[in-house]
């Protein structure tokens, strides 16, 4: 019985000193179920109002920090899992490039290999490029975490990125018969954020639009400032396939990828484009919406404040 008792006891010891959700787990029970259960038990004995009030205060702030150190470890906890990605992600980069380039090297000599080895060489270089899109998203997550980075803020023109995005994007547009308008209503308007970080929501969202818009349709993106508010505004709305309305809720969701049987092959993604725009949103203190209506096109709003 005893030896039972120790052991039960060992692993309970070693949970604590190795799982931190074991750690965070416990924290949580005590400032939920066992401090309110002393608080009722010292109800019963003590028979004085003012003392029963401070001691029911003095429970309540020992509750709410027990609660803090227990919310703390979690995100400690999920904030080296996103490192972990990263690292991850950042080291696989070099050996896929070797296997690409070698998978390159031997399609170079396609008039001496056997026609079907030519197809799996070549299939193999299309998944390589798209595990490369998604490492370098995986590590754009990562990056883009409002708590974890490193990325330098300055004071930028969000109607000059968009017009620049804008035109480098209109011949891939244009393959694929789509008109691509943007409207710069703000042109002095500044924003504190990072380059780098604007133009990849910007293409994000563009992207996005050119690859779920039929040939034919239009794409309009603007920036407006409210005065009074201090805020810009972004929007881009495109005339394409729109979202149907049980899905809406997840696009921004990692890995959540909806395709659409009309669009074809040329829709094939991975999920991560929106996911990266809202860190990118959040890193900004912007907020962000999407609405959508199928068949008629889709509409996404994201909101900065101005310096
Ligand atoms: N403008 C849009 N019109 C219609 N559907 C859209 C639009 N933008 C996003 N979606 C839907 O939201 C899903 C998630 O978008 P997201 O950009 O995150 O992923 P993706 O474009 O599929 O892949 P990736 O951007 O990683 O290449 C898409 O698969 C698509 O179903
Ligand atoms: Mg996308």
């Amino acid at each position: 019985m005893t030896k039972r008792f120790s052991k039960r006891f060992e692993a309970l010891a070693t949970e604590l000193r190795h799982n931190p959700f074991f750690r965070a787990r416990l924290k949580l029970a005590t400032s939920t179920i066992i401090l309110p259960i002393c608080g009722a038990i010292l109800f019963y004995f003590i028979d004085n109002p003012y003392l029963y009030i401070s001691v029911a205060i003095c429970i309540a702030i020992i509750a709410y920090f027990i609660s803090l150190f227990a919310l703390r470890q979690i995100r400690n906890f999920m904030r080296s899992q996103k490192r972990f990605i990263a690292d991850v992600s950042h080291e696989l980069r070099t050996p896929i490039s070797i296997i690409k380039t070698n998978s390159e090297i031997a399609l170079l000599n396609e008039a001496n290999t056997p026609p079907e080895i030519t197809e799996i060489l070549k299939s193999t270089v299309s998944e390589i490029d798209r595990m490369s899109k998604m490492l370098k998203n995986l590590l754009n997550l990562a990056q883009y975490d409002k708590e974890t980075h490193e990325l330098p803020m300055h004071s930028i023109n969000p109607g000059e990125i968009l017009s620049r995005i804008t035109e480098n994007m209109r011949p891939l547009a244009l393959k694929s018969g789509i008109t691509l308008a943007a409207e710069n209503h703000a042109p002095h308007t500044h924003i504190r954020g990072n380059t780098t970080a604007i133009e990849e929501l910007i293409t994000n969202l563009l992207t996005n639009a050119i690859k779920f818009t039929k040939s034919g349709g239009t794409i309009t993106s603007s920036i407006t400032l409210d005065h009074k508010e201090k805020i810009v505004t972004l929007f881009v709305q495109d005339t394409g396939i729109g979202i149907p309305a049980d899905k809406i809720t997840r696009v921004f969701e990692p890995f959540f990828k909806y395709e659409y049987p009309a669009i074809g092959n040329r829709q094939k993604g991975i999920g991560l484009g929106l996911a990266i725009v809202r860190e990118i949103v959040k890193l900004h203190h912007g907020t962000i919406a999407i609405e959508s209506a199928s068949n008629k096109g889709t509409r996404v709003t994201v909101r900065f404040p101005t310096i």
